[in-house]
């Protein structure tokens, strides 16, 4: 039997494109915004897309296969993926949900301490001989600061539980309607940006949450505040941000997603009070593996369904 054939959105790595390979005949497609760059032919018989989190794939492209049954996302985010579109053509979606969350939970504790301790200025410190010669500034204490999550699904949850092993307060803006018994619910991100002295994001971007980190938030964070951001760089008016770390309203922040990625605004890389990464949520082989894995199997089990 012929293998089905499946557009590959992006770049990735060599041994996604191997296991799709295996089981799909491949087609790349390199723009996510622009039309399928493919005969008309090969464009007809795709039925199957993968994409990633971070790549997305909008409304001329699914609209230029229109045998598309089913998107594979290579992570979690949807809001690059027109689901709108999916929705109107019942095309199926699945995600690596359940595979990645603790990675980007690991990284958001890595942000968070390392500006905290100051750890990446303490680092440069000592390689350029400085120690020799005067003492390191003091950093900020993590326990018992208070920890504001904002977004509390599989990321902000296992976020939450790091926090408060680290003697961090806990609370909370979510949009779901389900307590959590210890931690504290805030209605909306500036209330808890006013309790908060630490706010870290880990909320879906939509249009309700584009924008939310604003000047007055920053302002409510106040001069020991800490920004992490391990969701999108969008959630936040990147402009408000680096004037807050310039004139030090707040102490600082540890990013590892920026809005215009991988192209970021150079001042971020001047600030010394900013911990930078290179959108590295899930980057671990184990997690990597993982959601491959995940990425192909939903694929074949969806196009399974379709040929049955
Ligand atoms: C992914 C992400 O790891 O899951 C997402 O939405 O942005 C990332 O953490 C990325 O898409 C790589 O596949």
């Amino acid at each position: 039997m012929q293998k089905p054939h499946v557009a590959l959105v992006g770049d990735h790595d060599a041994k996604l494109i191997g296991q799709l390979r295996e089981r799909f005949t491949l087609h790349r497609c390199m723009d996510p915004f622009a039309p399928a760059d493919l005969p008309t032919d090969i464009r007809r018989s795709i039925i199957g897309l993968v994409t990633s989190g971070a790549t997305g794939a909008g409304r001329p492209l699914l609209q230029s296969l229109p045998a598309l049954r089913a998107v594979s996302v290579n992570g979690l985010g949807l809001d690059r993926l027109d689901t709108e579109l999916c929705k109107e053509r019942n095309i199926s979606i699945a995600t690596t949900r359940g595979v990645l969350e603790q990675d980007v939970a690991d990284l958001a504790m890595a942000l968070l301490l390392a500006v905290a301790r100051r750890l990446v200025e303490a680092d440069g410190f000592v390689r350029r001989g400085e120690w020799n010669e005067r003492s390191f500034p003091l950093a900020q204490r993590l326990s018992g600061r208070r920890c504001g999550i904002f977004g509390l699904g599989a990321i902000g949850r296992a976020i939450a539980c790091r926090a408060q092993a680290f003697g961090m307060s806990v609370g909370y803006v979510t949009k779901s309607s389900t307590a959590q018994e210890g931690w504290q619910r805030f209605t909306d991100l500036q209330s808890l940006a006013i309790w908060a002295d630490t706010l870290i994001l880990a909320a879906p971007l939509t249009t309700e949450t584009r924008g939310a980190v604003d000047a007055q938030v920053l302002r409510a964070l106040g001069e020991e505040g800490i920004l992490v951001n391990v969701a999108r760089g969008s959630l936040v008016v990147e402009e408000d941000l680096i004037a807050a770390l310039h004139k030090r309203t707040i102490f600082g922040a540890g990013l590892d997603v920026f809005d215009s990625e991988p192209r970021i605004d150079s001042r971020f890389a001047s600030l010394p009070n900013t911990v930078i990464a290179p959108h590295i949520g899930s980057a671990t082989h184990q997690t990597r593996a993982a959601m491959r894995d995940l990425t192909v199997q939903q694929l074949l089990s969806f196009l399974e369904d379709y040929r049955r």
